[in-house]
């Protein structure tokens, strides 16, 4: 079976094609057949090196897919063949709230993750995808779309005539944008290029900020709202954006923390969380039970995943590097 993995060091170059073995199912286990998958900023810096130490060698990256499945274990229920699913990117966290032993591992590094042909996985940590979309739309529903969800529906119960504050045009922005205007908030949209957010607007963007061009945006933000701030952040910049979407959210607001797009340390006034009665609320992905519920979201409002460019698997490494150049609008895929 043909995989792409990296052997002798994590760098874009060090991504091999190679091969390994053919699984056969095990009990509870099912085979997929994978048909695409999707980049996310943290595959670019798993294969860089930049994830942790708890990433070893030799390792398949990419932890967003989604295969047929062509065989079943013993015992298996759940799903059966022929069904198209998804892999979860947290295979143990099936509901509820996170736990250390929930955490405990991830798809596409430590665990191998869906850049081969095929693949064996518990059928506990896979869920069928919407019927509507495409292999590459629903290639990017596990760990994009799902921290997305979590944010505005999960945790965040945005609800009709909220502001949302939605931060850039990547994979976690774009399904936030679309989530937001499913709950019936109202979105505004920043983004570093004024044509960007043209293409925002057409996906239902009220309003758009640049934030290179506006750089006091959260002051752009306040004016939008009559002064009051915005319901909520989706907050992707991290280090460069934190201080500012403490103050573009209105008094007692949430900010989602997500991303840390333009570095981790972030220097801010605490008073103006702690006075403001502001939640701040980290999201990390998401369980099964919310990957299915916004599936069924998904599916109700037939939404599709806003996809930029699909890269034949043998061109995975171009792939990688398109991410990188960072001109995408939403996802890069992978088709089989
Ligand atoms: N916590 C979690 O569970 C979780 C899950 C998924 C992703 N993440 C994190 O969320 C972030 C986004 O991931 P992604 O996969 O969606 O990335 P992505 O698709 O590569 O999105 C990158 C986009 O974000 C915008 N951006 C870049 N720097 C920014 C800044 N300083 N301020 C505001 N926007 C900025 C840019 O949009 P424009 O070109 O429009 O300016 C850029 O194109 C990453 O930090 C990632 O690690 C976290």
């Amino acid at each position: 079976m043909e995989v792409w993995q990296l052997t002798s060091g994590f760098a874009l170059d060090k991504l091999e094609l190679g091969e390994r073995p053919d699984a056969e199912p095990g009990p509870g286990e099912v085979l997929l057949e994978m048909r695409a998958a999707s980049l996310n900023y943290r595959d670019l810096l798993t294969v860089r090196g930049g994830y942790g130490p708890r990433n070893t060698l030799p390792l398949i990256p990419l932890s967003d897919g989604v295969g047929e499945v062509v065989a079943t274990g013993a015992g298996v229920e759940r799903v059966a063949v022929g069904d198209r699913v998804a892999p979860t990117f947290f295979p143990e966290w099936i509901g509820g709230d996170p736990t250390q032993a929930k955490f405990r591992t991830t798809l596409g590094g430590p665990l191998d993750g869906v850049l081969r042909r095929r693949m064996c996985i518990a059928a506990d940590a896979v869920v069928r995808v919407p019927e509507h979309l495409s292999d590459a739309e629903a290639a990017c529903l596990p760990c994009a779309g799902l921290t997305a969800w979590s944010a505005i529906a999960t945790l965040g119960r945005v609800g009709p005539g909220d502001v949302v504050l939605v931060q850039g045009t990547g994979g976690v922005a774009l399904f936030a944008l679309q989530f937001a205007k499913i709950a019936g908030a109202s979105v505004i949209l920043t983004s570093s290029r004024d044509d960007k957010l043209a293409r925002g607007r057409q996906l239902g963007a009220d309003a758009v900020i640049n934030y290179r061009t506006t750089p006091e945006w959260d002051k752009a933000v306040k004016a939008l709202t009559g002064g009051a701030g915005c319901d909520h952040v989706v907050e992707l910049g991290g280090a460069e954006s934190l201080a500012r979407s403490v103050r573009a959210v209105r008094i007692g607001g949430v900010i989602s923390l997500i991303g840390v797009l333009s570095g981790a340390d972030a220097t801010f006034a605490l008073p103006l969380v702690v006075m403001r009665n502001l939640r701040l609320q980290g999201v990390t992905v998401g369980s099964r039970d919310g990957f299915e519920a916004m599936c069924r979201a998904i599916a109700t409002h037939r939404l599709h995943p806003v996809v930029d460019r699909v890269f034949r698997f043998k061109d995975a490494p171009k792939a990688f590097a398109a991410f990188a150049e960072g001109r995408h609008f939403g996802k890069i895929c992978i088709g089989y």
